[in-house]
């Protein structure tokens, strides 16, 4: 008698494999992460089709399915033989996942730990949320863990600087450390308590400013950070995973972080071989000194699996505009005395370009202000030209790819200049329109008109886009509806509160958007082909929305909701809500 049990096996497996085909995300999201699933999913390759998936890859803008293997995308495909109403059942619109160009992972972390003073219109204000965030959190205020927060800005207290003493709210907080980061990450403003542990006076710092009593900026902040209590190990291991949970929440799989200290290195690749670490990190180091060559405290970094690449380095030419800290090549229109402050010279910046190159790094300089950016060309010029002598400085550009993180005001001749040699401007849509409301008061109306905020003039430089998280939300998004609309994502409107947009010839289109929060940070960390499009060979990286992009109400941008997030073929976050039927 013929044995028919391999045939019931095959059909059982056929049927099973079809709809995990189909499919999958229900049936394996509880799986993923058991260690058959691993084996599995290194051995074999598992596909996935979706209404539509949007590739960003030339090959097949749009496709329907694609494969995994070990971790990373192995084909992508029309599907041509699945029965219709097959088809049918399937759900969601794919786009490559998003990576953010500019942002401060732990500090982000650091931030979900803190009071919440963004959107503060007063002191008052200010002085209502420390007192309901220390009743919720008894433990914090001592010497060993201060009270910290984020997103002050004194344009909320009439245009007046607050001091330590308004910090003394009631008996209690007479007697807490407390440091407050303005809303920019520039200037910090600390309690009498901390203030009792500096010298007094305090003495001025070339690069740093004291603008009241307890508010100290840019280089000044040394002074106190000096005491800052270290968190424990445990701590900034929390604040990494609460950051990566909040990221994927956002559909955001991989970020650059502008400025990793040494230190915080070690426990970045450390982390990076776990489970937990669920955001693909390309870090810039920034040395325990600022602007100094450290090459010794650092490796280049890059991990087998994708999670942490390093082979960059952060420098920074001035402070930011809020604080009129960007250096500028005349002086601020609302501020005739000040031209904002260089945390550098030329001829210092220059030389450590050129070693931090020559030793085989990127090399990404904080620049704001239009002379800050002035002077990150003329060292990007000259390293240039000593490190490929006979080719040209494009050319040489390319193989190099120096960045200008932030490039917010560039003086037309330097934007040609950066046109010419194709410096890559890193920027973050959501800053215009943040200071959309102030920018033009402190820079008059021509240097708005001509140097400010660039985009769309700046679109054939390939510009990375990011939300310098934790100082703007990270929310792509927002990012994308800034720089499509120029209009605040926060309130839809513009500066004058209307809807054409702030300075909107310099909007661009939701494509040039998205490429600046996918393919542009790719090639920008040297990854291209491997991030930020869906490929074959590239990370297995992607989103899932309820719509695709493209067909999307401008306005809603404002507020989407990422369904699904999936880093190198593991699903990292999925939108709670009705439980939805397999098939
Ligand atoms: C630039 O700064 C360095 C280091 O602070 C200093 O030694 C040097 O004299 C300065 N150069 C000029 C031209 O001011
Ligand atoms: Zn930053």
């Amino acid at each position: 008698m013929p044995s028919f049990g391999w045939l019931i096996t095959l059909s059982v497996v056929v049927l099973l494999g079809s709809v995990i085909y189909q499919n999958p995300q229900p049936l394996i999201a509880p799986i993923t992460n058991s260690l058959a699933y691993k084996v599995f999913q290194q051995l074999f390759e598992s596909t996935h089709c979706y209404v539509t998936v949007k590739t960003n890859s030339a090959g097949l803008p749009q496709a329907e399915c694609f494969s995994v293997v070990d971790g990373k995308f192995k084909r992508v495909f029309i599907d041509e033989t699945s029965y219709d109403i097959v088809k049918e059942r399937r759900k969601g619109h794919v786009i490559p996942g998003l990576w953010d160009g500019h942002g401060h992972l732990s500090q982000f972390g650091e931030s979900l730990d803190s009071v919440d003073l963004f959107g503060t219109k007063s002191m008052a204000d200010v002085q209502k949320r420390l007192i309901k965030y220390k009743a919720g959190h008894e433990e914090v205020g001592t010497s060993e863990q201060w009270l910290t927060g984020v997103g002050w800005d004194q344009a909320n207290f009439e245009g007046r600087w607050p001091v330590a003493k308004d910090l003394e709210i009631d008996q209690q907080f007479k007697d807490l450390y407390v440091l407050l980061w303005r809303v920019d990450m520039h200037c910090f403003w600390v309690s009498e308590k901390v203030l009792s542990l500096l010298p007094d006076p305090l003495p001025q710092v070339p690069g740093g400013e004291i603008p009241a009593q307890g508010i100290l900026c840019d280089l000044a902040m040394d002074h106190a950070m000096k005491y800052y209590p270290k968190p424990s190990k445990e701590r900034r291991t929390k604040w990494i995973q609460n950051a990566m949970f909040e990221l994927n929440k956002h559909g955001i799989v991989g970020m650059h972080d502008a400025g990793v200290l040494p230190s915080e290195l070690k426990l970045f690749e450390e982390l990076s071989t776990s489970d937990a670490w669920t955001v693909r990190v390309y870090a810039m180091a920034e040395c325990e000194t600022r602007n100094t060559f450290c090459e010794k405290d650092v490796t280049k970094i890059s991990t087998p699996n994708g999670n942490l690449h390093m082979q960059s380095v952060k420098l920074f030419a001035d402070g930011a505009l809020g604080s009129w800290g960007s250096a500028m090549i005349e002086p601020y229109s609302d501020k005739k005395s000040s031209s904002g402050t260089l945390l550098v010279n030329a001829t210092t910046l220059s030389k450590i370009t050129h070693d931090w190159a020559h030793a085989g790094y990127q090399v990404n300089i904080h620049a704001i202000g239009d002379l800050a950016a002035r002077l990150a060309i003329d060292a990007f010029e000259e390293t240039l030209k000593s490190l490929c002598p006979g080719s040209t400085l494009r050319e040489c550009q390319a193989k190099h790819r120096f960045r200008i993180e932030h490039a917010q005001i560039i003086h037309p001749d330097d934007q040609q200049r950066m046109n010419e040699i194709g410096i890559i401007p890193s920027i973050q849509p959501t800053h215009a329109t943040s200071d959309m409301a102030y920018a033009e008061t402190r820079l008059g109306k021509r240097r708005t008109a001509e140097e400010a905020y660039r985009m769309r003039s700046i679109l054939s430089l390939n510009p990375v886009f990011g939300s310098d998280f934790p100082v703007e939300p990270a929310d792509v998004f927002e990012g994308i509806y800034a720089a499509v609309t120029r209009r605040s994502p926060r309130t839809g409107l513009d500066a004058d509160g209307g809807k054409k947009g702030w300075y909107d010839e310099e909007t661009v289109t939701l494509e040039d958007a998205l490429n600046g929060f996918t393919v542009n940070p790719a090639y920008a960390a040297f990854l291209e082909g491997m991030a930020g499009s869906i490929e074959e060979g590239a990370y297995a990286d992607w989103i899932v929305l309820d719509e695709p992009l493209e067909t999307l109400d401008t306005e809603s941008l404002r507020s989407i909701k990422v369904k699904e997030t999936w880093v190198g073929g593991r699903l990292v976050y999925r939108r709670a809500g009705p439980m939805e039927a397999p098939w």
